[in-house]
C-alpha cells in the first residue's frame, strides 16, 4: 500500500472534518454542497479500494455497515441524573433559599441558565480523542448502548483534536447532552410516515426516542438527530464552573447551545427564565423548561445529590400550550373492547406545532364536571405529554341556547343496548358483534406489534367487515379461499390483493408472545403477553393454568390474571384458538436459543435492592438465559436472590429451604453461563 494513498485519505478526512464542523456546528459552510460530496465520493472510493485503512472515525463510518442486534447494556462511570421540577417563582426563591442554606454565609452563589431541550439524554465516551460508546440514559446506573446510531450525527465529532487543549487531561472523558429532531424533520418524517400509512409520531421528543433505538444506523441517519452537549466529565480533570465547561465544550467542537447565561442572583434567574419562555416558539426545536444549575463545581460538590436528582440544579418547566377553538361537535367512538369514548371535533387549530382538529374527551363524567356543550369555546391544552386535553370551557363565550351533552342511550354504531359496570367510568355497548368492535379487534390483531399484517389497516378492514368477509380473526386466513371475489371489489386490484394474501401467510410466522397480545385480552399489553408467554410453554398450558399460577409470575398482577382467565373460560374463544391454531399460528414459545445452561428452566424469585442493576434487568438477564422469574416464593423455586433489605421472601425461601443466591454469587453465575 503505497503512503502516498494513506496521505491523501488523511487530508481528505480532515478537509471533510473541517467541513462537518463549519456546516453542522457553525451553520457556516464554505464549500458547494456539490465539491463536499466530491470529497465524500473520493475518500470513499480510496477506502473501497484499501480497506486496511478505514478507521472507526473516518467521516465515512458514520452510518455503520453493522445492524445491530440489540442495544448492550452499559453502566454509566458516573450516574445520570435527573433534575426535580419547579413550576413557578416561589419553587425557584425555594430553590435558591435551600442553596445558600448548604453553603456558607461568605459563598456568593452565581447560577447558569440554560434551555431544557425536549428530546433523550446521551453520555458519549472518548479515549484518546476518539468517540469510542454512546449510551441512552436508561435508568441512570445502566443505558443501552448506541454508538453506531449517535454516529450518524454529522455535528458530533468522531474525533477531537487534543493537541488543542493541552491545559486539561482529557485522554479518557465523557460528554452528556440532549439528541433532539427539529421540528421541521420531525414534521417531515410524520408527513412521509402518513403517506406510507404508518403510525405517527406524538412529538419531536418521541420520534427522537425512537430513532435512537432503531436496528438499522441507514435509518437513523436518514432522520437527521441533532445534538446539544451541556457537560463534560473527566475522571481526572477538576473543572472550575459551568460555564468554564460548557466554553471548554465548544473550544472542542461540540454543538452547545447558544442561549446560557449567568446569572448573579435569582430574581436575575426567573428573569431570564421569562426571557426563554417569550423566545420558545422562535426556536427550530422543541424546549420545555429552562435548567439551573449552581455555577461552581465546588460548590455543587457541597451541595451533593439526593436520590436520583442533583441539589445543585433544578428544571423550571414552562406553562404548557394553550389554544382557544370551537368545539364543533362530540362524537362517540366504540373502541375494540366495546367501551363508548366521547371525541371533541373542533375548528381545526395550531398548537405547538401540529393541527388539532380531534380531542379525546376521555368519558361522560369528565363531560359533566367541566360542563363542556357543543359550540362552546375551549381551552385545550398540549403540555409535554402527547395529546391534546380540553381543559376548560370560556363560559362567557357560551352561545345563549346551548344544551348540556348527553350521554348515548343506545350504542352509535349498532343500535344495541349500553350498559355501565359497576367501578367504572365508560359506557360499553353489550354487542360483542358490533361492527366498530369487530373492526377494532381486527385492526389491533394485524397491527405491527401484533400479528404485523403489512395492508390490512383501518380502510381495508372497514370494506371486509362492511361487505361480510371477516368477522372474526380466523376469517382472515380464509381470505385466500376468496380470491376471485376479493379482487373483484373495485379499488382493489389483484396486485393489492395477492400483496395483502402473502402477507396473511407471512404473518403465521409470528412468535407465540405476538400472537398472545394480537388476541386482545383485557389488559394483555405487549410487555405482558412476552413474559407470559417466557413462563408458559404453549396456550394449552395458558389455558390450563389457573389465576394463581399465571399472577405467581413476575410483574403479572391479579387482573391480567383474571382477564385471561375469563377469556378462556368462554367456550367460543377455545374455538377461536382452535380455528387459529388449524390455520397455521404460533401457540408454541419459541425455544430459547441456549445450550442447557445453569439457568434453563430454573425458576428465581427476587427480592430487596440490587446495587449493580434494577431488578428489571436482572428478570431480564435471567429470562435471556432460559431461566423463569416468578413473583412470590414456593416449593417450586429454585432461587432466590437476596439484595439489600430482603424481606419475608427471603425467610419463605429459608422456612422452605430454597437455595439463596447473594448479589455478588448471582452476578458470578450470570458471568459464568455468559
Ligand atoms: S442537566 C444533573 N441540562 O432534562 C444534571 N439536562 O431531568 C442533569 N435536559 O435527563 C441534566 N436540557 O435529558 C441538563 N441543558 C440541560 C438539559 C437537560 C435537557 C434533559 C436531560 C435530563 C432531563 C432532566
Amino acid at each position: 500500500m503505497s503512503s502516498s494513498v494513506e496521505k491523501k485519505i488523511k487530508q481528505l478526512r480532515e478537509q471533510i472534518i473541517k467541513h462537518d464542523y463549519n456546516y453542522y456546528v457553525l451553520t457556516q459552510p464554505v464549500i458547494s454542497d456539490e465539491d463536499y460530496d466530491k470529497l465524500v465520493k473520493e475518500l470513499e472510493k480510496l477506502e473501497s479500494e484499501n480497506p486496511d485503512l478505514i478507521t472507526p472515525d473516518s467521516p465515512t463510518q458514520r452510518v455503520g455497515k453493522d445492524l445491530t442486534k440489540e442495544f448492550n447494556p452499559v453502566k454509566h462511570k458516573i450516574p445520570m441524573l435527573s433534575l426535580a421540577n419547579t413550576y413557578d417563582e416561589q419553587d425557584l426563591f425555594d430553590f435558591d433559599r435551600r442553596v445558600k442554606e448548604s453553603l456558607s454565609d461568605s459563598e456568593q452563589v452565581e447560577y447558569v441558565v440554560e434551555l431544557k431541550i425536549d428530546g433523550a439524554s446521551v453520555s458519549i465516551n472518548y479515549v484518546d480523542g476518539i468517540l469510542r460508546t454512546a449510551a441512552t440514559r436508561g435508568d441512570g446506573i445502566i443505558g443501552e448502548e448506541i454508538t453506531n446510531n449517535i454516529k450518524t450525527i454529522r455535528s458530533l465529532p468522531l474525533t477531537i483534536d487534543l493537541a488543542k487543549e493541552k491545559k486539561y487531561k482529557l485522554k479518557n472523558f465523557e460528554v452528556r447532552g440532549e439528541v433532539y429532531m427539529r421540528i421541521a424533520d420531525f414534521e417531515g418524517l410524520n408527513k412521509q410516515r402518513e403517506n406510507k400509512g404508518e403510525k405517527l409520531f406524538a412529538n419531536p421528543r418521541n420520534s427522537t426516542a425512537g430513532t435512537l433505538k432503531l436496528q438499522d444506523p441507514k435509518i437513523v441517519s436518514e432522520r437527521k438527530l441533532q445534538v446539544f452537549l451541556y457537560s463534560l466529565i473527566s475522571l481526572d480533570e477538576e473543572f472550575q464552573s459551568q460555564e468554564e465547561n460548557l466554553k471548554l465544550l465548544s473550544k472542542l467542537g461540540f454543538t452547545v447551545n447558544p442561549h446560557y447565561k449567568v446569572c448573579k442572583s435569582i430574581d436575575e434567574v426567573l428573569m431570564v427564565c421569562n426571557k426563554f419562555e417569550a423566545i420558545r416558539d422562535t426556536l427550530e426545536y422543541e424546549i420545555d423548561g429552562a435548567v439551573i444549575k449552581v455555577n461552581l463545581i465546588r460548590q455543587q460538590k457541597i451541595l451533593g445529590s439526593i436520590a436520583k436528582s442533583p441539589r445543585w440544579a433544578v428544571a423550571y418547566k414552562f406553562k404548557a400550550k394553550q389554544a382557544f377553538t370551537k368545539l364543533n361537535d362530540i362524537t362517540w367512538q366504540v373502541g375494540r373492547t366495546g367501551a363508548i369514548t366521547p371525541v371533541a371535533e373542533l375548528e381545526p387549530i395550531k398548537l405547538a406545532g401540529s393541527t388539532i382538529s380531534r380531542a379525546t374527551l376521555h368519558n361522560f363524567d369528565e363531560i359533566q364536571r367541566k360542563d363542556i356543550r357543543v359550540g362552546d369555546t375551549v381551552v385545550l391544552e398540549k403540555g409535554g405529554d402527547v395529546i391534546p386535553k380540553v381543559v376548560s370551557v370560556v363560559l362567557s363565550e357560551r352561545p345563549k341556547r346551548s344544551s348540556q351533552t348527553i350521554p348515548p342511550d343506545k350504542c352509535p354504531v349498532c343500535g344495541s343496548k349500553i350498559f355501565k359496570p359497576e367501578n367504572e367510568v365508560a359506557f360499553y355497548c353489550e354487542n360483542p358483534e358490533c361492527s366498530a368492535q369487530i373492526k377494532g379487534r381486527i385492526i389491533h390483531f394485524a397491527s405491527r406489534g401484533a400479528m404485523d399484517i403489512e395492508g390490512l389497516g383501518d380502510a381495508l378492514v372497514d370494506l371486509f367487515v362492511d361487505k361480510g368477509f371477516i368477522k372474526h380473526f380466523s376469517d382472515i386466513y380464509k381470505l385466500k379461499n376468496r380470491r376471485a371475489e376479493l379482487i373483484k371489489i373495485e379499488r382493489l386490484g389483484e396486485k393489492s390483493i395477492d400483496n395483502l394474501l402473502q402477507a396473511i401467510e407471512k404473518s403465521k410466522s409470528q412468535p407465540f408472545s405476538k400472537v398472545l397480545f394480537a388476541l386482545g385480552i383485557r389488559y394483555v399489553g405487549s410487555g405482558a403477553a412476552q413474559k407470559i408467554t417466557a413462563y408458559f410453554n404453549s396456550i394449552d398450558d395458558i389455558i390450563a393454568a389457573t389465576e394463581d399460577d399465571i399472577s405467581a409470575i413476575y410483574e403479572i398482577g391479579p387482573s391480567i390474571s383474571k382477564s385471561i382467565k375469563q377469556f378462556f373460560s368462554d367456550k367460543k374463544n377455545i374455538k377461536l384458538i382452535e380455528e387459529l391454531r388449524n390455520s397455521g399460528l404460533n401457540f408454541i414459545s419459541e425455544k430459547k436459543e441456549i445450550i442447557q445452561s445453569a439457568l434453563t428452566d430454573k425458576t428465581f424469585v427476587l427480592t430487596g435492592a440490587l446495587s449493580t442493576m434494577s431488578r428489571e434487568e436482572a428478570g431480564a438477564r435471567i429470562i435471556k438465559l432460559g431461566g423463569k422469574v416468578s413473583a412470590s416464593v414456593s416449593k417450586n423455586t429454585d432461587y432466590v436472590v437476596a439484595g439489600e433489605k430482603a424481606g419475608s421472601k427471603l425467610t419463605k425461601a429459608q422456612s422452605l429451604g430454597v437455595k439463596i443466591l447473594d448479589e455478588t454469587t448471582f452476578l458470578k453465575l450470570l458471568e459464568e453461563i455468559k
